[in-house]
């Protein structure tokens, strides 16, 4: 049975992947690790955890070789907003933390995911089904250590034959851990304002459409492609992958067709308004369901029925 590490794993993709892989892999086989303690029960006393920082790489090498690890998901990282408000900060974490990660997965011969994004792509990119292999000028921190991160596991699965695999993921739409500070985090935050307030107030303008993906999916995306069969693999890394595309109305009408009384208004932040307008409005994942075959499950009215039917129960039950 593999072993496996999963970095971020107090994030709000990590805190899930964590679960999921325990349910298939062995709990004892799934090391969660991260610079916080984790908030839930669940995922602090299900498996075990580890503190460390993939800034500073030798707790982390530590723990590769103590629980000799085989596969690492390497999801700590800074999302886009907080990337722009702390530039350093995204560096460190998102390029320096790959970084140590690579090197360790280089000595320790691991596998590792690493995902990249939407925000990996620019102005000058075409924005309606970007392509996979395509223009990549982004002018945001995050866009720019996104490309770079691509390009290093790149270089490290060519030059030292390192098995890394990735998705470019788009916004994703959860209801466990919050995102923290992202572009695409309106599609989150409307959910939770529905169940608790039946309004809410957007910060993107009407009509940016953005690529979007139900968790579940997310999840799926990650494990199928570390799963898939490497030789069918042309691309390894960076792959295109989408669910749906939508704008804010699109999700507003349908939470409101299950919440009538729901309305919004806008109060656009410029900063995030510009990096969504820079982003793509549709990506094109042709690559990904040839090479791995991947196929989402969740499209806009699944995800919001099952999202509702989720936090109306936790609303209730007070949790909210
Ligand atoms: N969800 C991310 C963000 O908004 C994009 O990858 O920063």
């Amino acid at each position: 049975m593999k072993r496996i590490l999963v970095t971020g794993a107090v994030g709000q993709i990590g805190s899930e992947l964590t679960m999921t892989l325990r349910d298939r892999y062995g709990a004892d086989n799934v090391v969660a690790s991260g610079r916080k303690t984790p908030p839930s029960a669940a995922l602090r006393d299900s498996g075990p955890f580890e503190w460390v920082d993939c800034t500073d790489p030798a707790p982390v090498a530590e723990v590769v070789g103590r629980y000799r690890i085989d596969v690492i998901y390497h999801l700590a990282a800074i999302l886009s907003a907080v990337g722009e408000a702390k530039p350093s900060l995204a560096w460190n974490v998102n390029i320096n933390g790959l970084y140590h990660v690579l090197e360790i997965a280089r000595e320790h011969h691991c596998a590792v995911f690493v995902p990249s994004s939407i925000g990996a792509f620019g102005l000058s990119t075409p924005l309606d089904n970007t392509p996979q292999d395509t223009i990549q000028r982004p002018n945001t921190m995050y866009g720019v250590t996104k490309v770079a991160g691509e390009l290093l596991c790149d270089y490290y699965c060519k030059r030292f034959g390192v098995d890394i695999r990735g998705v470019r993921f788009p916004g994703i739409i959860s209801n466990v851990t919050p995102p923290g500070g992202g572009t695409t985090d309106y599609a989150v935050e409307i959910f939770y304002e529905a169940i608790k307030h039946q309004r809410y107030t957007c910060y993107l303008k009407e009509g940016t459409y953005l690529d979007m993906m139900y968790m579940p999916d997310a999840l799926k995306a990650a494990i199928d492609l570390m799963e898939a069969d490497a030789s069918r693999l042309v691309h390894r890394n960076a792959f295109n992958v989408t669910a749906m595309s939508f704008a804010p109305e699109h999700v507003f009408a349908e939470i409101k067709r299950h919440i009538p009384e729901l309305t919004m208004d806008f109060q656009v932040d410029p900063v995030r308004q510009a990096i969504a307008e820079s982003w793509p409005n549709k990506m094109d994942d042709s690559c990904a369901r040839q090479e791995w075959g991947w196929s989402p499950e969740y499209d806009l009215p699944r995800m919001t029925a099952d999202m509702l039917a989720v936090l109306g129960a936790r609303h209730r039950r007070g949790e909210l």
